[in-house]
């Protein structure tokens, strides 16, 4: 059609008119008009459309991407299958580019040629993409009293503001305005699930962490419990721990297992249940309920049991079990302060002198012989 020639040379104007600074004047004031359009802002992955008048008398047209043409007219120059026309006639040219990405940013140019005078339009493409989180913490399971440190990068333009909360349990206090966040010293409080969050002007990415935080066993005290003679009974040991600890039951030096005889040991989760399905006399001593777990160990007296003779109305009672409260911080105090607590079994488990003064803090359940008291 027509001779490449002069398009290599209407390019070469429109490039020498970039360099120039593209001055704005209005039509009609000089050889050639050179407008500079608003910028477009536009966000990534979108079709932008690029359109420019055209008008009588135009000869010759063009779209160029800075020095290398995309179109001239209906003649696709550019490579890239993501640009193409749109519409090109009397009053417009236009060309789309689809899945606009950050490389297409920069200077954009309508070059004409007209019968009188060439005539460019120039507009300046910016390309926002939304944030995204690239390199975030893996869910941390920490020591108490570690020093913990959560990281979050993310990219985006504009580039993102970057945010640290704590999403569960939620804690305002405990926030950072910056991709790092700090938790010196962590206490057990300070587990849960913390969020990432990066946010510019078109979006915002979010991601959460989780962080365990462990800590050794501290098993509370019970209230009164009573076992009846001739009844089942229920001693219930509660041990707060992360990871949940294991149970080990102790009469007297002796282990005692699940399955022997009369007893059934059963452990769930933070609990352990020993069950006595028929107290009898022979179920008189000190029992002792250890809870362990890598972090360490912990027995303590746990319940009083207090004996309740078989009346009518406690023939009726099915079972007793003690129901244990305490408060966090009462667990924080004894993990820390109580010094058996790396003491092992094995101190309960030896019969000489020296254990005695572990046994004081440990727990003892004193079944009082139904017997002795119908002595009185
Ligand atoms: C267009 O964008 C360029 C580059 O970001 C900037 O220098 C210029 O000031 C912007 N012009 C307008 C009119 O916003
Ligand atoms: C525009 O030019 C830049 C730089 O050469 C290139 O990376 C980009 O892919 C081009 N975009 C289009 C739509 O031609
Ligand atoms: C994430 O950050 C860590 C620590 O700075 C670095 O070792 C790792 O290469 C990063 N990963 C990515 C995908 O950027
Ligand atoms: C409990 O043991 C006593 C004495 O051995 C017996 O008389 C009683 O029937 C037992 N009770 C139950 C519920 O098994
Ligand atoms: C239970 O322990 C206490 C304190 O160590 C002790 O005085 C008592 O004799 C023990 N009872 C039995 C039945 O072993």
């Amino acid at each position: 059609m027509k001779n490449p020639v002069y398009w290599v040379v209407l390019a070469g104007i429109s490039i020498a008119f970039i360099q120039q600074g593209l001055p704005v004047r209005s039509q009609g004031e000089s050889q050639s008009d050179n407008k500079q359009m608003d910028n477009i802002t536009i966000r990534q992955g979108e079709t932008l459309f690029l359109s420019c008048s055209q008008g009588d008398f135009v000869t010759h047209t063009a779209w160029l991407n800075r020095s290398s043409i995309l179109y001239a007219g209906e003649d696709k120059w550019s490579v890239d299958p993501r640009v193409s026309l749109v519409t090109l006639n009397q009053d417009e040219f236009t060309i789309k580019i689809e899945d606009v990405d950050l490389t297409d940013e920069g200077q954009y140019i309508c070059a004409v040629q007209t019968s009188s005078r060439p005539r460019t339009t120039s507009v300046h493409i910016i390309v926002q993409v939304p944030p995204k989180i690239l390199n975030l913490s893996k869910d941390l399971v920490v020591n108490e009293g570690s020093n913990v440190i959560l990281m979050c990068l993310a990219n985006g333009k504009p580039e993102p503001a970057i945010g640290w909360s704590m999403l569960s349990p939620s804690d305002d206090s405990l926030s950072s305005d910056s991709e790092i966040l700090e938790i010196p010293f962590i206490s057990r409080n300070r587990a849960g699930v913390y969020e990432c969050t990066a946010a510019n002007e078109i979006a915002v990415d979010t991601q959460t962490v989780e962080l365990t935080v462990n800590y050794p066993p501290s098993v509370s005290d019970g209230r009164d419990v009573g076992v009846t003679l001739g009844q089942r009974g229920v001693l219930q040991c509660e041990a707060d721990a992360v990871p949940d600890a294991d149970f080990e039951w102790y009469r007297d030096d002796r282990r005692i297992f699940n399955g022997f005889y009369g007893i059934e040991i059963e452990d769930a989760g933070a609990f352990s249940k020993l069950t006595f399905f028929n107290v009898s006399e022979a179920d008189y001593g000190n029992y002792t309920c250890v809870a362990i777990n890598k972090l360490g160990k912990h027995n303590k007296n746990f319940v009083d049991v207090e004996i309740i003779e078989p009346t009518s109305s406690t023939l009726l009672q099915v079972e007793t079990a003690s129901v244990l409260e305490m408060t966090s911080s009462d667990f924080a105090q004894t993990a820390f302060e109580n010094n058996d607590l790396l003491e092992g079994p094995g101190a309960v488990q030896d019969g000489n002198s020296g254990t005695s003064t572990v046994f004081t803090p440990t727990c003892l359940l004193l079944i009082i012989l139904l017997q002795l008291l119908l002595k009185f």
